[in-house]
């Protein structure tokens, strides 16, 4: 017995990446998906704004049906979960962050990166991650900004994405690298283009997976998960222009990211 919405929430479509995941794992799910790209980047932005700007956006998109909200914005999760938590502490509240730990797991004492918004490497919510396994592993923060932008407009490979990339990633690259972390859900969106830039044999790795199979462990165990039916998106953006919203409907239907 499900029954309720889901609020996707991100800075802009990045959040999309996971929103494609969940639907992937919950067909029969509600989604209402939010986009604040009006004000992306969040990355860039003091963190306080980041947290009072998360508050606010989620206050307004959910209403009695909404049974979980998940933050699908790394940048918000790191500047905003605890207080999410603190101010709706009966709903389910899922908070993406950089997927460390699968590649710490899957490589152990190897060499990481971890490509993110200045405001998720910055946060304390980063620093008691890494340092988990930070006596271990070689880890590498990579913060790049721009990135964010450009995949707001569409550009997902080319000439103008790639002279980014290779700028952010090429000093790490004298040595073996085992893992890429995409640390922000709009970077998936650019796998193509950094796997040009890091080359075949390096493994890249999202949270969108992990933050899906949550969501769906957390429904099931509160009895909330819908399994009948037909579910539904729906694609909302603070840039409230035809434009946007097909972009938006053209990344979630995309074959392969
Ligand atoms: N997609 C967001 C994230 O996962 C950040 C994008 C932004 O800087 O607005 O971090």
């Amino acid at each position: 017995m499900g029954r309720g919405n889901i609020v996707v929430f991100d800075s802009g479509l990045g959040g999309i990446s996971v929103l494609r995941e969940l639907k992937k794992l919950m067909p029969q799910e509600h989604f209402r998906y939010f986009g604040d790209s009006a004000l992306a980047p969040y990355g860039t932005r003091p963190t306080e704004q980041v947290r009072r700007l998360t508050l606010e956006r989620i206050r307004q998109l959910s209403d009695a049906d909404t049974k979980a909200v998940v933050i699908a914005c790394n940048t918000a999760t790191s500047a905003a979960i605890e207080e999410l938590r603190r101010t709706y502490p009966k709903r389910i509240i899922i908070g993406i962050e950089p997927a460390l730990k699968l590649a710490a797991e899957r490589f152990p004492g190897g060499r990481i990166l971890v490509m993110a918004t200045n405001v998720t490497l910055r946060e304390e919510k980063f620093a008691r991650l890494m340092q988990r396994f930070s006596d271990t592993h070689e880890i590498g923060k990579v913060p790049c900004p721009g990135l964010v932008e450009l995949i707001e407009q569409g550009c997902l490979r080319g000439p103008q994405i790639l002279g980014l990339l290779h700028g952010y990633l090429d000093p790490w690259l004298d040595r073996r690298v085992d893992a890429v972390v995409l640390g922000c859900t709009h970077y998936p969106f650019a796998r193509e283009a950094i796997r040009q830039v890091v080359g075949p044999e390096v493994c890249i790795l999202d949270g969108g997976e992990g933050t899906a199979r949550e969501t769906r462990r957390r429904l099931l165990e509160a009895g909330l998960l819908e399994q009948t039916g037909t579910g539904s998106v729906e694609l909302q953006n603070s840039l409230d222009s035809p434009q946007m919203l097909e972009r938006a409907r053209w990344l979630l239907d995309l074959k392969e990211i």
